[in-house]
């Protein structure tokens, strides 16, 4: 069952900016701010262990570029749109409440 998790408050992420947080119940959870949007992903690439936090957020794309072999997965929908990675990002809805980033996981 998916529970709303607490990432962070809103003045700790910049528009433009992206962030990995461990998630209270383990889950590593990357979280970008592009506008008004908040989007929530798994935080690891799908296809070897590569922290995205350290890859290209293009914000015009709406797309994080994983930094070791450079896959780029949609912010949007978790799609891979180029090899080597195959398999999509799990993504997470967010909400804020109270100044406060959550996502369902
Ligand atoms: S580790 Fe991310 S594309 Fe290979």
């Amino acid at each position: 069952m998916s529970t709303w998790i607490k990432l962070c408050r809103v003045d700790r992420l910049n528009n433009g900016e992206m962030r990995a947080f461990n998630s209270e119940n383990g889950k590593r959870i990357l979280l970008a701010k592009l506008g008004d949007k908040y989007y929530a992903t798994d935080a690891i690439c799908t296809h070897r262990y590569a922290e995205l936090s350290e890859g290209f957020l293009n914000a015009e794309e709406k797309t994080v570029t994983c930094p070791v072999h450079l896959s780029v997965f949609s912010l949007i929908d978790g799609k891979a749109q180029n090899p080597p990675s195959e398999l999509p990002l799990m993504i997470y809805q967010t909400k804020v409440e109270n100044s406060v980033i959550y996502a369902l996981i």
